[in-house]
């Protein structure tokens, strides 16, 4: 039994795509439903459609992805309408983000007065926009955000949050987001505005900003896992955590479950071996499990032990 739950909804796998990856157009959201992924993610959401940044703005590397996409994106009201004419047992968690804090108000609005009833996922922390700095790393941005966001929004709601570096910045965030009713929290989003550099053609190897871009992929794990671990032992236990980043094995899954982690996304390794991963990293979480003697995830969840 691999299940897990968040809110209302029960994930019989707990592995599911990441925002921004496999899920912008509805041919890519029906594969992943089609595939082993025990959900899916949809792409940041903005009130209105967006292109993104100029191409290239994604790149793989030997140890994972830097990209600059920008949110390109279909709008919102494509989402709803997705979601609203598919017929699936799997949840589907609605992501929504905005290049301006009305804007990501606006969205939650509009999707509080919709008929969609199941998980959202408010995005604080895309580090492609041109301008923008990540609400997630601006503590007062933050609770102001939240504040005004549960003052009418009363369906379950997680934030996709920016990797943290600092014990302090732990017990900041955690501080604020442990008074508002949220749902989850989904750790980490990709580490930003890093860059590679192409040592032969001497220049950036994406587009958009100089180079920089957010990286993904196996540079980050220990990132996720400590970010995970951080607010597990930080949050109130009510809220969940979605553990995201570095993944490309069962055993990746096993420890950011071991670090706290509800469920787990996958986004650089469905990019660079698509949807099949999730069968094979489920196969490899089954088969550690059995290994180990553990029948499901909460008999090891949040169980990571101090040397
Ligand atoms: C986008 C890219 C990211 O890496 C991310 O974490 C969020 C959004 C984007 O540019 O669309």
């Amino acid at each position: 039994d691999l299940s897990a739950t968040i809110g209302n909804e029960t994930f019989q796998h707990p592995l599911i795509n990441a925002a921004g990856v496999w899920d912008e157009t509805a041919t890519e959201m029906n594969a992943v439903l089609e595939s082993a992924a025990g959900g899916l993610t949809t792409k940041s959401a903005t009130l209105a459609p967006r292109a993104g940044n100029p191409q290239p703005r994604y790149f793989d590397t030997d140890l994972g992805s830097i990209n600059s996409m920008g949110l390109p994106n279909q709008g919102l009201a494509y989402y709803l309408d997705f979601i609203a004419n598919t017929d699936t047992d799997k949840p589907i968690d609605l992501s929504v983000t905005g290049t301006k804090m009305a804007d990501q108000i606006d969205a939650l609005k509009q999707i509080q007065a919709s008929d969609f009833a199941g998980l959202c996922e408010l995005n604080l922390s895309c580090p492609n926009v041109v301008g923008k700095p990540q609400i997630g790393y601006d503590l007062e941005a933050t609770k102001e955000i939240l504040d005004r966001v549960f003052a009418f929004y009363t369906k379950p709601l997680g934030v996709k949050l920016p990797p943290y570096l600092d014990l302090q910045q732990y017990d900041a965030m955690a501080e604020i987001l442990n008074q508002y009713p949220l749902t989850y929290i989904n750790a980490i989003n990709s580490v930003g505005n890093g860059l590679v550099v192409d040592p032969e053609a001497e220049r950036v190897v994406i587009k958009p900003k100089g180079g920089f871009g957010g990286i993904g992929g196996k540079y980050i794990k220990p990132v996720a896992l400590a970010n995970v671990r951080a607010f597990r032992q930080r949050l109130r236990p009510e809220i969940k955590i979605i553990g995201t980043g570095g993944v490309t094995t069962g055993t990746d899954v096993f420890e950011l479950i071991l670090c706290g982690a509800d469920i787990v996304e996958l986004g650089t390794v469905v990019m660079q071996e698509g949807l099949d991963a999730f069968a094979r990293i489920n196969q490899e979480l089954t088969d550690l499990m059995a290994a180990k003697g553990y029948q499901k995830l909460a008999d090891f969840r949040s169980h990571l032990q101090e040397y």
